[in-house]
């Protein structure tokens, strides 16, 4: 198995209220993507590690990773995702890849374990959480029915996917919903992808507020 991890790191952040991109300032004392860039290089299953970047980025990149593989992004996660897997295709390919947020930096080797373990069955795993809250449909600023949480999980990443089934779910994208993760492209185009257990670690941080709370997960962690 040749098994490649991308990290999406081209976006603005602009939810997020931070100066520089959000994947580029520092939480729990290093910059965003160097947590799990750390994470996926030290995993003994990975055999290459390659980041998605913006064009005007690259020297942010570099202050927080050094030299390092990476590519030009795109406008939206899905066309920086795209960019990553046709630059895996190009040299080389893989039999798997491992899809990352920057945004989500507290990575455990035990959630890779988890995703390529369950790769040997679908094509595609991604890790779940539940839904702790009471969920109710948004109706303008009313509040529309309750849904039931127990039917509802919240997906996170790194999402696992054999190499060729994911590049041809993304090279066939046709609907109008822009993605928010890969696992759905590759269900849109038929392919299984399976469940694992995500980790409360891997909470995104998409607000101002999120810089916070990944401090106090962060020292949880380092304690
Ligand atoms: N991402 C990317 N290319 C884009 C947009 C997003 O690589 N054109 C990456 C982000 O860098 C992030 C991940 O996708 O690691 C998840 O996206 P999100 O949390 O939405 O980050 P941003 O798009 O940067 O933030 P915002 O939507 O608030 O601007
Ligand atoms: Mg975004």
């Amino acid at each position: 198995h040749r098994t490649v991890a991308l990290i999406v790191a081209a976006g603005r952040g602009e939810r997020s209220g931070s100066a520089l991109p959000k994947q580029f300032a520092t939480v729990a004392g290093r910059p965003m993507v160097a947590h799990s860039h750390a994470a996926l290089a030290g995993h003994p299953a990975i055999d290459h590690v390659l980041v998605v970047t913006g064009a005007d980025q690259v020297e942010a990149l570099e202050a927080a990773l050094g030299p390092v593989p990476h590519v030009a992004g795109g406008a939206t996660r899905r066309l920086s995702v795209l960019a990553g897997l046709e630059a895996i295709a190009a040299t080389g390919g893989a039999d798997r890849v491992l899809i990352h947020d920057a945004a989500r930096p507290f990575l455990n080797a035990d959630v890779i374990d988890r995703l390529l373990s369950a790769l040997d069955a679908a094509p595609g795993a991604v890790p779940v959480l539940s839904v702790p809250d009471t969920v109710a449909r948004a109706v303008g600023y009313a509040l529309g029915e309750v849904v039931p949480r127990e039917e509802l999980v919240r997906v996170q990443t790194p999402q696992a996917f054999a190499f060729s089934a994911i590049l041809a779910a993304h090279r066939g994208w046709a609907a109008e919903i822009e993605p928010t993760d890969d696992a759905q492209l590759l269900r849109a185009a038929g392919g299984k992808v399976v469940p694992v257990m995500g980790d409360i670690m891997l909470e995104k941080v998409t607000y101002p507020g999120d810089f916070a709370a990944a401090e106090v997960r962060a020292a949880a962690r380092f304690r």
